[in-house]
């Protein structure tokens, strides 16, 4: 379906162009002035300049246009020059049916060029925990793909595991020293390794922490680290297997993790498996005159001249010839080109990576491992930071893992569900389902407090605010999507039948701005995905859910004795709500039953 702006633009235009004007100047937005209109047209004011006529004068031609125009209620100029918009009920009840009408979609329609868009987000590393810095990426990310994928396109979330480097070493030291009767650690050893891995997950979570304090103050600790990295990007075959068992273990974890999160990815790729493109690609960047060795390094330059600051080289290989971050990266592009060839690929990374993405995204280009077609967008993050200010700890000063900071969510809101059923009848909710909801209301909780900023922006995870049912939260949506839902099951219980029914001018004021709100998905849609911005998206709904609230609490619904006018009501209940689930899904959570 059209988008209602564009609808009621083109009737603008067609005025302004009737009167002589030029197209351009009928643009027309929302209004920032809710109590005066629905939307405006400020074309006038500009139109002034060229035509050389007071900018009111063309607004009341325009407006007599407009007057005889059904699909506007009010059609205002008000000096100096702004013309103020209504809409006619009639025509909106109307759009609002079709996008009814038109089921799963409201009335957004699937791109006709679909992309393939690859996203890596994520980005946990194998065998240490997911940390809070962690969650921000799983998030964004999963959203990110969810609408794009609504929008039709080809989306492939990649997770993108670190499991490459040091932290390997430090773990293969650790095993060694605590059972080398292992086979892994016998070199005499021509056979097939063990299929079941030496460990638990439990046990590899506590070894890397204990490796990685050993190496700090122990030198001799970290020279064998050290060693047992080299051997194993060398291809030492017990190592190799053991790196096998610890991402089987690893992984196994992680989908339980991202379960929990509701986030999923369609590929597990890990830094290691970019490592088999590294030489071909470094040979090709010498090859082609791009990388040179400077201090011992081998770098390829990517200042430009318009930059304002200075932007260092891309460093590819160390001078002992050791691979970096940035060679797995650009490897990395290699694989994804070669086997996915996408239009384009959103890193969700933490935006103090943004000079790395910068240096990484303008080598791929220079040395022609992207294709200039392929859009390469650094979608970085800000923080998240306790309530005082500072990146969120745990109580005694300690990184917060991502498991904990979730239980603890999960157990406040537990209590709080609790306490709501005494203020209530009776519902009669098991503990089960008491659980079950804790933890649904928890999900929201945690990813609107995130989505609803701009990515880009430090934001404070306020646990007290974020779960609480009222204001501009996820527990408010999920609140309303449950009010909306127990309406319908009444009138259902009832025996009534609204299936067929149509949706009618609107009855009242409030009636109206839910219908408007409504009107405004697939605008919401388009722009949430061209603009990489979920926060369009949960600001859209907290003003959709206000707007049905007011609408609530101004109609007796379940009382209105016409039966032609409650079944409107319902209908539009039952769009609401069809509307406000879409949203909630793109975003990455869902609404329990009752609450
Ligand atoms: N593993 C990295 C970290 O924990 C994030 C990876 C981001 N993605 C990428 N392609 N570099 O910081």
């Amino acid at each position: 379906m059209k988008k209602i702006l564009d609808l009621i633009t083109d009737e603008v235009t067609k005025a302004f162009t009737e009167c002589g004007y030029d197209a351009k100047y009928a643009k027309v937005t929302l209004s920032n002035r809710p109590d005066l209109c629905e939307y405006q047209c400020n074309g006038a004011m500009a139109a002034a300049k060229e035509y050389k006529k007071a900018p009111f004068m063309i607004a009341d031609e325009v407006v007599e246009k407009l007057a005889a125009n059904p699909i506007f209620a009010m059609a205002e100029s008000v000096k100096p020059g702004f013309l103020n918009l209504k809409i006619d009920e009639a025509y909106l009840a109307d759009y609002v049916a079709k996008m009814q009408e038109d089921e799963g979609r409201f009335g957004c329609e699937k791109t006709e060029a679909p992309k393939t868009i690859m996203i890596d987000y994520g980005g946990p590393n194998v065998a240490k925990p997911l940390h809070v810095g962690h969650l921000r990426s799983a998030i964004i990310g999963e959203s990110v793909k969810r609408i794009g994928k609504f929008m039709g396109h080809n989306v492939i979330g990649d997770v993108h595991l670190g499991d490459w480097g040091l932290q390997m070493g430090l773990i293969i030291t650790e095993l060694k020293l605590r059972r080398p009767e292992l086979v892994y650690f016998d070199d005499a050893h021509t056979g097939e390794y063990p299929e079941e891995a030496p460990f638990t997950i439990s046990e590899l979570e506590e070894i890397y922490p204990t490796a990685s304090k050993k190496s700090k103050e122990d030198e001799a600790y970290k020279e064998a680290a050290m060693q047992a990295t080299f051997e194993l990007q060398h291809g030492k075959r017990g190592y190799q297997a053991l790196l096998k068992h610890i991402l089987n273990v690893s992984v196994t974890d992680l989908k339980r993790n991202y379960a929990n999160l509701n986030v999923s990815f369609e590929l597990w790729k890990g830094e290691s498996d970019a490592q088999p493109y590294i030489p071909d690609m470094v040979q090709k960047m010498k090859d082609d005159g791009f990388a040179y060795i400077s201090d011992g390094a081998l770098v390829v330059d990517v200042k430009e001249d318009t930059d304002t600051k200075e932007i260092p080289p891309c460093m590819i290989l160390k001078s002992d010839g050791a691979s970096l971050y940035n060679t797995t990266d650009l490897a990395t592009m290699v694989w994804r080109m070669k086997d996915y060839n996408p239009d384009e690929i959103i890193y969700v990374v933490d935006k103090r990576q943004e000079l790395y993405f910068t240096q990484v995204f303008r080598c791929a280009r220079k040395t022609g491992i992207v294709k200039p077609e392929t859009e390469l967008k650094f979608l970085g993050f800000g923080t998240m930071n306790g309530k005082d200010g500072r990146p969120f700890k745990t109580r005694d000063g300690g990184v917060m893992r991502l498991e904990h900071l979730i239980s603890g969510i999960n157990e406040e809101m537990l209590a709080k569900i609790q306490e709501n059923q005494k203020t209530k009848e009776n519902l009669g909710i098991s503990t089960e389902e008491a659980e079950n909801t804790a933890k649904m209301v928890a999900l929201a909780a945690i990813k609107y407090g995130d989505l609803s900023n701009q990515a880009s922006k430090d934001y404070i995870f306020d646990i007290d605010r974020f779960t609480s049912f009222e204001g501009n939260t996820g527990p408010y949506i999920l609140y309303t999507i449950v009010r909306i839902k127990s309406i319908l099951n009444k009138y259902h219980g009832l025996g009534k039948d609204d299936s067929g029914a149509v949706i009618e001018s609107a009855h009242s004021k409030s009636e109206k701005d839910l219908m408007l709100e409504l009107s405004k998905f697939n605008a919401v849609m388009e722009s949430a995905f061209e603009e990489t911005a979920p926060h369009k998206i949960c600001s859209y709904i907290y003003d959709l859910a206000n707007a049905f609230n007011s609408f609530y609490h101004g109609t007796k619904i379940m009382s209105e004795e016409n039966e032609t006018v409650q079944k409107s009501y319902i209908r539009l209940l039952e769009l609401t709500k069809s509307v406000l689930e879409t949203c909630i899904d793109v975003l990455g959570f869902s609404a329990p039953e009752r609450m």
